[in-house]
């Protein structure tokens, strides 16, 4: 069946629980809009989305999400821009990595029209709560998991893909500081990294919470091999800044192909800016510290938009990082941002109206 606007069925709430929320101090992802786009997978075959009121979900104890971690999840964002128009940025790349999660962790393909139509159905009930306040946004968190029953050890028969928005303010508060992480790995080759699923997260908070108790506010993991590469951190991608070059590690199936990543790397290209994607090794960006040709690091993804990072820690020691009056990282996030609140022209043809 193909989806359009008019077969998604909208159940609004009574009252509206807008009003309560200080739209001037938003954190990230702690409210949630009225709506929710809700779709089942039984029988073989997704079926109609519908809008419905926001609400939890009663769930049957052998639903295999909780023994197995069946689960898939995207991360986006609507803009408001001056004259209250409604704009996501690159959607159809989030509905494509779904997919590619989906394949990964054995659960059901979510077709496109499903994913957009619903999507832009939601957010049209919910356009209210799209902030306008500079350097806010709705996330908008799309997720299948495995409602299917059974204690056998298999993919499940039954799933949920829901779509549920948080008008939220900053992912982080503040420049970054990060731990370069040796011990712990966060994926391996052949293993599950490259998608977003639940246990690569929940696989992190550990060795995050270590990280936090000395003082750090993210991992950056190295390679499971010898430790001895870059890769990212715990919800972004990471670039460094040696002399003018911008340096990025390749992605693998270790690594989340992050869309901020790709899109900066395509303005860095526009802008001049000389860009590498080459693995990078830790001892270089140490000696690099040493010898001040390290000017800048910075965090990239969907929630973290850019986020300059003040500087890291490798065995012990702390290496901070020179404020730059240049900052490429400050001018890739305006050029980004700009795009996505319809600011400035997008000659990369990035930016959905909804
Ligand atoms: N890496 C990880 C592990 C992430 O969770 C995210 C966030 O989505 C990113 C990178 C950045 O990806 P994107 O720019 O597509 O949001
Ligand atoms: C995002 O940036 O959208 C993510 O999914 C990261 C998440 C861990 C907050």
């Amino acid at each position: 069946m193909n989806i359009t606007e008019q077969n998604i069925t909208i159940e609004k709430v009574k009252q509206s629980k807008i009003s309560q929320i200080d739209f001037n101090n938003l954190s990230f992802g702690s409210v949630f809009t009225d709506h929710m786009l809700v779709c089942d997978y039984k029988n073989g075959a997704w079926e109609t989305p519908k809008v419905v009121p926001y609400q939890p979900i009663t769930l049957d104890p052998s639903s295999k999400i909780f023994h197995y971690g069946q689960s898939i999840f995207e991360g986006m964002k609507a803009y408001k821009d001056k004259e209250d128009a409604t704009w996501l940025f690159r959607p159809l790349e989030n509905q494509k990595r779904l997919n590619i999660s989906a394949k990964r962790m054995s659960i059901p393909e979510i077709p496109e029209d499903y994913f957009m139509e619903g999507l832009k159905t939601l957010l049209k009930v919910d356009e209210k709560w799209i902030p306008k306040n500079e350097g806010s946004s709705l996330y908008i968190r799309p997720f299948v998991f495995a409602s299917g029953l059974g204690f056998h050890a298999s993919p499940a028969d039954e799933y949920k893909f829901i779509i549920a928005c948080a008008p939220s303010g900053a992912y982080f508060s503040g420049k970054v500081k990060v731990l370069i992480e040796e011990k712990y790995s966060r994926s391996a080759n052949g293993g599950v990294g490259f998608a977003k699923t639940g246990g690569n997260y929940a696989g992190q908070f550990y060795p995050t919470q270590l990280a936090v108790e000395k003082g750090y506010n993210q991992v950056i993991w190295t390679d499971d091999n010898a430790h001895e590469y870059i890769e990212e951190a715990g919800a972004m991608n990471i670039f460094i800044r040696i002399n003018d070059t911008l340096i990025t590690g390749p992605t693998s199936d270790r690594i989340l192909d992050g869309i901020t990543r790709k899109s900066i790397l395509e303005i860095a290209k526009d802008e001049g800016i000389k860009a590498e994607v080459r693995k990078i090794t830790v001892a270089e960006v140490v000696a690099a510290a040493k010898d001040g040709s390290l000017k800048e690091m910075f965090g990239a993804g969907t929630a973290a938009v850019i986020s300059p990072i003040a500087g890291f820690g490798f065995r012990d020691v702390d290496y901070d990082l020179p404020e730059m009056e240049d900052s490429i990282a400050e001018r890739l996030k305006k050029r980004i941002t700009d795009i996505q609140y319809n600011r400035a022209e997008d000659t990369f043809g990035w930016r959905y109206k909804v």
